[in-house]
């Protein structure tokens, strides 16, 4: 009794301090759950279970959208092997019996397979194969291209679009000269495809770039030779891509420099675009993912009911006579009641890429900040925050991440991830203690200190990865 009554009750380490939750012992669970977060609904896909209290971990930031939830973003991270891929798979694969469209970028090649990891799954949920990438490729035996000149990109976009492609090549931004020369020999690209009846590609652009027009020059004040100057870098950028009779040897050739060649059902189930043979932390890889972005943006993400018709097909319903507020109804045609946005998943494997390059992330930002509105919930799976940089542009796009999963990681990892996500200090020491499968869950405001992933047989099957890795045990036949 002595011993309490020389005790200060608000000691910090006795009455503040909480230990961490690292067992699962019967007690700490009963003790956990009176106080354990409240559940995220019924609705949505089984993702595993809440260790600590046992309750079943339902999550779909679509059902769970609202107060707890303001968006749909969500960032994957934690050391290689723990997970985080096999998480994301059975999670789309799961999304996509709801309903869901999913589209991911693969930048990780299964060796012993030389594909992708996301392959076997696309191939098992859609029949079809990724769509590959790589650089030389050759359109007559499936290498894929996707052409930035594209009329399914709106003008605007395709001048920001092609711009883009240009600093991002350059490593600099374009100044106001070479702008306007790009400006228009995208515009003289148009006309004179326009005028031999086929899809302008870049080499328009290069060429008109090389061959400005007087009239053009004069309206803006310059003679022909100023104007070639200052196009005449860009141009060089976009030989790189395109290659020219003399030169072919360009790093970025037979990704771009083509109509587009996509041989994918914008409608499939899930596209996977195969990145796995553009070199990684390359210009190649940054340019070739700009421009798959803006593609999806403007051909992907068009507003349609999950009936598969558009807006416009749909009756509008005047719902205050009053003010004159209407929503989207029915549509006779399609037997649809009711117009529902058709929802959208994006998944970026190994994000750094995208993450760590300004240019990309802020590209990306515009694309987070507007997911809301196009019923789009982008996925990003990285290894540790610190393998992103720390550019306003980056957090930026972090900061867009409304539900954040990490799985374990080393010490001084877990304490960054923790210091830079806000996360309170107990969760530090927790994070090195997940094991295989088990991730911290931060959904808005809640955290779930450990959420068991559970995977199916036929899911642990597509989700192997670990094959380059893994021996023949003794027991196995094929080994005798
Ligand atoms: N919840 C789970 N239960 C059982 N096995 C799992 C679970 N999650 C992952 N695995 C297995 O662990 C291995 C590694 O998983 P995964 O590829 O998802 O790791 P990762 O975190 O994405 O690694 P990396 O960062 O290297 O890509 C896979 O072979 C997978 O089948
Ligand atoms: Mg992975």
């Amino acid at each position: 009794m002595t011993d309490l009554l020389t005790l200060n009750p608000l000691t910090p380490l006795r009455e503040t301090v909480r230990r961490p939750l690292y067992t699962e012992t019967t007690s700490s669970q009963a003790l956990f759950l009176p106080i354990a977060p409240p559940t995220l609904g019924t609705a949505g896909a089984v993702i595993g279970r809440e260790l600590y209290s046992g309750k079943a971990f339902i999550y779909c930031p679509f059902c769970a959208f609202g107060d707890g939830l303001p968006g749909g973003n969500m960032i994957v991270l934690g050391d290689t092997g723990r997970g985080k891929s096999a998480l994301v798979k059975t999670y789309t694969a799961r999304q996509i019996r709801l309903g869901r469209k999913v589209v991911v970028l693969d930048t990780k090649e299964q060796k012993e397979r030389e594909e992708g990891e996301w392959a076997a799954l696309c191939r098992s949920l859609t029949g079809r194969a990724p769509v590959k990438f790589s650089p030389g490729g050759d359109h007559t035996r499936g290498a894929a291209c996707i052409n930035p000149m594209d009329p399914a990109i709106a003008g605007k976009r395709q001048i920001e679009l092609v711009r883009t492609i240009v600093e991002l090549g350059l490593g600099k931004a374009l100044d106001e000269f070479a702008g306007s020369a790009l400006r228009i020999a995208i515009r003289q690209a148009h006309q004179r495809a326009s005028a031999d009846g086929r899809t302008p590609v870049l080499a328009d652009v290069a060429a008109a770039l090389r061959s400005p027009d007087p009239a053009d020059a004069a309206a803006k004040k310059r003679t022909r030779e100023e104007l070639l100057g200052d196009g005449l870098e860009a141009s060089y950028v976009l030989d790189r891509l395109c290659g020219t009779d003399q030169d072919a040897t360009g790093d970025l050739i037979g990704m771009l420099d083509g109509p587009t060649s996509l041989s994918v059902d914008l409608d499939a189930d899930m596209i996977v675009f195969d990145l796995t043979k553009v070199p990684s932390g390359g210009v190649a890889m940054t340019i070739l993912v700009a421009v798959i972005s803006i593609f999806l943006e403007e051909v992907w993400l068009r507003p349609a009911c999950e009936c598969g018709t558009g807006p416009s097909d749909h009756e509008r319903r005047v719902v205050d006579a009053k003010s004159g507020a209407w929503e989207l109804g029915a549509n006779p045609a399609s037997k649809c009641l009711r117009y529902t946005q058709r929802k959208r998943i994006l998944v970026c494997e190994e994000a750094w890429h995208i993450l760590g390059t300004p240019q990309l992330a802020a590209l990306l930002e515009k694309f987070l900040k507007f997911a809301r509105g196009y019923g789009l919930s982008c996925i990003f799976i990285v290894h540790h925050l610190s393998d992103i940089d720390d550019s306003p542009e980056t957090q930026a796009a972090l900061k867009m991440a409304d539900t954040v999963v990490v799985y374990s990681m080393k010490k001084s990892e877990a304490e960054d991830t923790v210091k830079r996500l806000g996360l309170p200090a107990w969760t530090a020491e927790h994070i090195m203690r997940l094991r295989r499968g088990v991730a911290l869950w931060k959904v808005g405001e809640v955290i779930y200190p450990g959420v068991q992933h559970l995977l199916t047989e036929a899911e642990t099957h597509l989700c192997f990865s670990s094959g380059s890795m893994s021996d023949l045990t003794p027991s196995t036949p094929d080994h005798e």
